[in-house]
C-alpha cells in the first residue's frame, strides 16, 4: 500500500513515545511504501487534493530517525490511505486542511474521516452519550459555573474545549479562596466557553485511554496521575500502568465503537475515569508506545494489519 502521513514536522517528534512514528515503522516493516508532509504541504489542483510530499524512511535511532526522498506532487487519489496525525490545536488552518481532504473522499481512506475532524469535538462528542457520561455542562458564566459546582457536591473540573494534554484543566473546590480566579481564567472573565463536568474521585486511581481500531477495542493503558497533579495526562507526569477493559468500559465500547466506526474514525482512543466516559479522542490519539511498553505487544503493527484488512 501507499500511505500518507500528515502530521507536524517529522524532526521534532520524540519517537520514544510517538504513535505515529510506531505506525509508520509498522506499516514500513510491512513493506508499504510510506510518504511524509505536514499540512501546510496540502493543496489542491482543480477538485483533486494533492500534497507536496516526501517518500521516507524510518528507524528507531534518536537524533537520525528518518530519511527524506525526494518530494513531489503526489495526488491523495494515488494512495491507499492517508493518516491526518497533525496534533490539535484545532484552529482555523486545521479547518481548512480538513476541507482540502474533503476533496480526497471516495478517492482514498482518510484516517480519521475530515468531516468527522471538523465535527467531532473531542470533549463535547462524550455528549451523544447522556448516560455514560458525568454530569456536565458549558457555558461562559462564573455565575452559572458557581451553582453547578453546588449541586455537584462541591467539586468539580473545568476545562477548555479546544486544548488537550490536559492543559487549562482544573479541579475545583467550593471554599477554595482562587476559585473565583480560577472561573475567571477558565472562561477568559466571560469571553470563552468552558466545559464544567461532576469531579470524578476514581480519577487518582487513574484515567484509563482505551484505544479502538475500527470500533473494535485494542488496548487500554491506566494513566495515574502524579501525587501532586489532578490530571491524568502522560505529558505532565502521570504513570502508565496495565489495567483491562471490564464494567462499565465494555458498555461504552459497546454504545460508542460502532458509531466510531460508521463515522469512519479509524483509529480512536477513549478515555474513561471511573467507567465514565470523559473524552473521545480523534485527531491525533497517541498510547501505543505506553501499551507496547506495559503489555510486551507492538500495537502498532495491529493497526496496519486491521488497515490492510479494511482496504483489502
Ligand atoms: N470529570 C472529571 N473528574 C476528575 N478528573 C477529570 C475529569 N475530567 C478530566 N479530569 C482530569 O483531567 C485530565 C484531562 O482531562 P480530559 O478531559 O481527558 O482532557 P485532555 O486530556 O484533552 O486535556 C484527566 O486525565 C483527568 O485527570
Ligand atoms: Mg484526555
Amino acid at each position: 500500500m501507499k500511505l500518507l502521513f500528515i502530521m507536524d514536522p517529522l524532526a521534532r517528534i520524540q519517537i520514544a513515545g510517538d504513535s505515529t512514528f510506531a505506525l509508520m515503522l509498522a506499516a514500513q516493516e510491512r513493506r508499504h511504501e510510506i510518504w511524509f508532509c505536514e499540512p501546510r504541504h496540502l493543496g489542491l489542483e482543480h477538485d483533486d487534493a494533492m500534497a507536496r510530499a516526501w517518500p521516507v524512511t524510518v528507524r528507531r535511532i534518536v537524533g537520525d530517525h528518518y530519511l527524506l526522498g525526494q518530494q513531489s506532487s503526489v495526488p491523495l487519489s494515488s494512495c491507499h490511505a492517508v493518516f491526518m496525525r497533525k496534533d490539535p490545536p484545532i484552529d482555523l488552518d486545521y479547518y481548512f486542511a480538513t476541507l482540502l481532504l474533503e476533496r480526497a473522499r471516495g478517492r482514498t481512506l482518510i484516517i480519521n474521516d475530515p468531516r468527522g475532524l471538523r465535527e467531532c469535538n473531542e470533549k463535547l462528542a462524550i455528549l451523544d452519550y447522556p448516560h455514560l457520561c458525568p454530569p456536565t455542562i458549558v457555558t461562559r458564566e462564573t455565575v452559572r459555573l458557581r451553582s453547578f459546582l453546588v449541586e455537584q457536591g462541591g467539586e468539580m473540573v473545568v476545562k477548555p474545549l479546544d486544548a488537550s494534554g490536559g492543559f487549562g484543566v482544573f479541579h475545583v473546590r467550593q471554599g477554595d479562596t482562587n476559585t473565583g480566579a480560577i472561573l475567571e481564567q477558565a472562561t477568559n472573565l466571560g469571553r470563552r466557553w468552558t466545559m464544567a463536568q461532576r469531579y470524578l474521585p476514581e480519577v487518582r486511581s487513574g484515567d484509563k485511554r482505551i484505544l479502538l481500531v475500527d470500533g473494535e477495542p485494542l488496548c487500554a493503558v491506566l494513566r495515574v496521575p502524579a501525587p501532586d497533579d489532578a490530571r491524568g495526562n502522560l505529558h505532565v507526569g502521570a504513570r502508565a500502568m496495565p489495567t483491562k477493559i471490564e464494567g462499565r468500559d465494555l458498555d461504552i465500547v459497546a454504545a460508542v465503537g460502532p458509531n466510531l466506526r460508521a463515522a469512519g474514525h479509524f483509529f480512536v482512543g477513549l478515555d474513561v475515569i471511573g467507567g465514565h466516559l470523559t473524552e473521545i479522542n480523534v485527531t491525533s490519539p497517541t498510547g501505543i508506545m505506553e501499551a507496547n511498553a506495559l503489555y510486551g505487544e507492538q500495537y502498532e503493527a495491529r493497526v496496519i494489519l486491521a488497515l490492510e484488512r479494511k482496504i483489502g
